[in-house]
């Protein structure tokens, strides 16, 4: 299999020493335990992200003891080099990490390529790229996905079960709380935190865990943010943003509540805060996302809460591994990929089951209308599918 991965930055290898990112663990996990991705090139916009990329790589090869095969490319400042590599080479399949505003574009050109195609969230940011890349991908008869990490998360996992099986009766409403660190925008994303908000960034997170978890359909939106903090720093986005989300199903209506934010003290114990509760009529479920049980300080090093959930390095007896919802996210894709190659599964079954495009649309919509809603003083805002 030969996989291309475009973009090279802080979901692909980490960010520091000890972050490795989730695109590349992923990748080097996929080749031990399948021995059978023969090959990935790594593409970014210029050659001292590549380099660094490259260095990052050769540390986790040696701690996984791995055998995998990667290129980084470009090796000058090229923003297009992407586009010459599927014009040459032949893909099995590829995974777009690149800015929130840039998915609709790169993936576009890969699909006309007709390699099957795994983007970050979010999908798109408008529901008209969105529909582009779905009849795009139903023409060329290929495969695409979202990485919906959260899907695999074994908390999320059991919620949904706990839904399922009427355990918390009828779903009236369901908060979450979810924010990042101050420096994700003002030094990590500073190129491109004034293209994107906090909301389509991150909350979207959580609108596709509810389509996920109830399968009901979002109706209408209400959003409400705040401009105090960045923009003092010369990045005109949203500080806050709070949505109401109306869901329905089968005649029967809930509401979601998402707060995010990325103007959290540096300060804090994760980069992520995050929770989410489920009230029903006979029950209530409560998940605290950030806070998995594990703290670590000392004399060094502040107070830390470790996520050994989402894509952890585990150092063991053998050899360093990655595991997490992280890793089996992007696993799943590249085994689906390999799966419908050697015909052991169709389009139609991962459409039941997969952050498909079609599924991802849903939450693309929710995007768009907070969008305008904001845009027009937090009026109320129908979801729209088309
Ligand atoms: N960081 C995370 O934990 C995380 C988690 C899930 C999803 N995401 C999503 O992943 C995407 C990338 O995030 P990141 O954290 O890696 O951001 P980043 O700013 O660290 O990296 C962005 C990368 O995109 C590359 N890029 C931009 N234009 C390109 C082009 N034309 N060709 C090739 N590469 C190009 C840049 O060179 C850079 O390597 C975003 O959409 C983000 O929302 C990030």
């Amino acid at each position: 299999m030969r996989v291309l991965v475009v973009g090279n930055g802080m979901y692909v290898r980490g960010q520091g020493q000890d972050d490795f990112g989730t695109v590349l663990p992923a990748l080097i996990e996929y080749q031990y335990k399948n021995n059978k991705l023969l090959r990935a090139d790594v593409v970014g916009t210029n050659s001292k992200s590549s380099f660094s990329a490259k260095q990052k790589f050769n540390v986790m090869k040696k701690l996984s003891s791995s055998n995998l095969r990667i290129s980084f490319f470009p090796n000058k400042n090229q923003n297009e080099t992407y586009l010459k590599l599927i014009n040459k080479n032949k893909y099995d399949c590829a995974i777009v990490s690149v800015p929130d505003h840039l998915h609709f574009k790169v993936s576009k050109k890969l699909l006309e390529k007709a390699i099957p195609t795994l983007i970050v969230k979010p999908f798109t940011t408008s529901v008209k790229d969105g529909l582009e890349l779905i009849n795009l991908a139903k023409s060329k008869k290929i495969y695409g996905a979202v990485e919906f990490h959260k899907r695999f998360d074994k908390q999320n996992i059991l919620l949904k079960n706990h839904f399922e099986e009427g355990k918390i009766g009828n779903l009236l409403y369901s908060n979450t709380e979810y924010s990042q660190r101050k420096s994700i925008p003002i030094t990590s994303f500073r190129k491109w935190s004034n293209k994107t908000n906090i909301f389509q960034y991150l909350g979207v997170h959580y609108v596709d865990l509810m389509r996920f978890i109830t399968k009901a359909t979002p109706t209408r939106v209400l959003a409400t943010g705040q401009k105090k903090f960045l923009i003092s720093r010369k990045i005109n986005t949203f500080d806050s943003i709070q949505v109401m989300i109306e869901w329905r199903k089968k005649g029967s209506s809930f509401m979601q509540y998402i707060s995010s934010n990325w103007i959290d003290p540096d300060n804090s114990s994760a980069m992520s805060e995050q929770r989410i509760n489920f009230i029903g009529t006979k029950g209530r479920l409560e998940a605290n996302q950030k806070d998995r049980g594990l703290i670590f300080f000392s004399d060094e090093e502040k107070i830390k809460s470790i996520n050994p959930d989402f894509s952890m390095i585990f150092k063991g007896e053998d050899r360093a591994s990655w595991r997490g919802y992280g890793i089996q996210s992007i696993n799943t894709f590249l085994s689906d990929v390999e799966k419908l190659k050697n015909k052991e599964t169709s389009l139609s079954n991962l459409r039941k089951k997969r952050p498909t495009y079609e599924e991802a649309l849903f939450s693309t919509a929710v995007v768009e209308a907070v969008n305008s809603s904001l845009k027009e003083g937090s009026k109320w805002k129908l979801v729209q599918f088309k």
